[in-house]
């Protein structure tokens, strides 16, 4: 026999009406890493809604795994449809293996060294204009070097700045509106407020900019190195009757505009934590120029010599566990399911957080250390890691983006170090990432830069 819902343990921090919103707005990632303590599963309420938090990492992977009870739905997804439709990371479990299918080949490995040289002149551009001593808002440079990266590698280098620069824009402001709209209920979030202006004008044109693009591609017939001709060219070998054989122009929108909402903010604020971890450890990033020195002699990154840069690595993926950018993942149990000895009825929401995984002190020892030997490969245990997800759904942009991320570090690297400017930890929006704002840090030239550098 198993036990129902109302066996399941209430977070502490309830408030009457408001549930856990405030203790969440207070310190999302520590309220969530605290939960573990109370139970394998923890009942959460934000207003009217409850959610069932999964705390222990082998029911975690239990609900990854199986995406036909635990499927993508319920209140985040709604608004996360407005915006990215029916692409990828929204779709249900019945419309999504077909997509992932046709999606999959742009993002195979084989296809990351064409990526590699668009990545390199998106951060050597960016730090063209750095001097000796400069203070750099680092929250505003890793997002543009995020996107410009993503766009160059999606469109090659035919779009205008401006139209890069616009894409950015809005899904800046699309992220920043998407969790606040998924805490409010639904009649409220369409009252004609500026927010609410500002997201939907946002949506309207990113979705007409990439339509347009989409439209012109087909239009000229040119097949590129890029992800929008991986993307064009892609046919289904599986016959499967689950829907058309390639991607209909409409879908290929959906998709572009969830690698660019997935993709970016993710993987500038990946970037950023890094930044922020080396200006914080001197000695660590000490260690990272010799590594990245030794490795690349002073030339800029080439596919080939990617994976020798071993330390790297290491650091990036410790970043990614001591301040991992997707801090809520949420799935609708879609038939009365058992989880942990518990009975959810179909309609239940749920929610996983890496949070409650990688902050755990009995899976990583020291959680809040930040500690790169974590990684070295001796060490390294991946059961209790979960940055890109897990499952059929986890992340398709995986190795891309530690790919784009190992690049723009290395270019950073190789010519400029990083020193705090203050003591005080970075703010953190309420974004559907967790993302450092308002970090600035200092840069000081190490030799004669890499195509821009000091
Ligand atoms: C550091 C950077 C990134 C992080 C931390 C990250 C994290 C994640 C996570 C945790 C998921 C699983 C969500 C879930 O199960 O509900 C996911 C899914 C996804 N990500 Fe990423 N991501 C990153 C970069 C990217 C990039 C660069 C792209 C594309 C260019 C991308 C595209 C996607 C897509 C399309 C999905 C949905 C996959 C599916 O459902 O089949 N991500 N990502």
């Amino acid at each position: 026999m198993s036990a129902g819902l109302g066996a399941v343990p209430q977070a502490p921090g309830h408030l009457p009406l408001l549930g856990h919103t405030a203790a969440m707005l207070r310190d999302r990632l520590g309220f969530l890493a605290s939960l573990p303590a109370h139970g394998e599963l923890v009942r959460l309420r934000f207003g009217p809604q409850t959610m069932v938090l999964v705390c222990d990492p082998e029911l975690v992977q239990q609900v990854l795994r199986d995406d036909r009870t635990f499927d993508k739905g319920g209140p985040f997804f709604d608004r996360a449809r407005e915006i990215v439709g029916d692409g990828l990371a929204s779709c249900p479990h019945d419309r999504h293996r077909r997509q992932r299918r046709l999606c999959q080949p742009a993002f195979r490995p084989t296809r990351l060294p064409d990526y590699t040289g668009a990545i390199t002149g998106a951060a050597c551009e960016e730090t063209a204009a750095w001097s000796d001593g400069d203070v750099i808002d680092i929250d505003r440079a890793m997002p543009a070097v995020a996107n410009r990266a993503l766009a160059r590698t999606m469109f090659s280098s035919r779009l205008p700045a401006e139209t890069t620069g616009q894409i950015t824009e809005d899904t800046t402001t699309l992220m920043n509106s998407v969790i606040r709209r998924m805490l409010t209920p639904a009649p409220f979030d369409r009252a004609p407020t500026p927010g609410h202006l500002r997201y939907e004008r946002a949506r309207r044109r990113l979705r007409q900019t990439v339509t347009g693009i989409v439209a012109d591609r087909r239009a000229d017939g040119a097949v590129d190195h890029d992800l929008l001709s991986a993307l064009l060219s892609a046919a289904d070998p599986e016959t499967t009757g689950d829907g058309p054989r390639s991607l209909t122009d409409e879908e290929i929108a959906d998709q572009l505009v969830t690698f660019f909402i997935a993709g970016t903010e993710t993987t500038a604020g990946l970037l950023s934590w890094v930044l922020y971890e080396l200006a914080r450890h001197p000695g660590i990033q000490e260690r990272l120029h010799a590594h990245t020195d030794g490795v690349l002699r002073g030339r800029l990154p080439q596919a080939a010599e990617l994976p020798a840069l071993t330390y790297t690595e290491q650091v990036i993926n410790e970043s990614l566990r001591l301040h991992s950018p997707v801090w809520l993942l949420t799935r609708t149990v879609t038939t009365d399911a058992r989880l942990g000895g518990v009975r959810l009825p179909a309609g239940t929401a749920i929610a996983i957080s890496p949070y409650t995984v990688h902050w755990n002190p009995a899976l990583h020892p020291r959680p809040r250390a930040f500690d790169p030997d974590r990684w070295n490969s001796r060490s390294a245990d991946r059961s209790a890691y979960l940055p890109f997800g897990s499952g059929p759904r986890r992340c398709i942009g995986d190795r891309f983006a530690l790919r784009e991320t190992a690049v723009v570090l290395s270019v950073l690297i190789s010519s400029w170090r990083f020193a705090m400017v203050t003591e005080r930890p970075p703010r953190s929006a309420l974004s559907a990432s967790y993302v450092p704002r308002g970090l600035r840090l200092r840069v000081h030239a190490r030799r004669p830069g890499l195509g821009g550098g000091p």
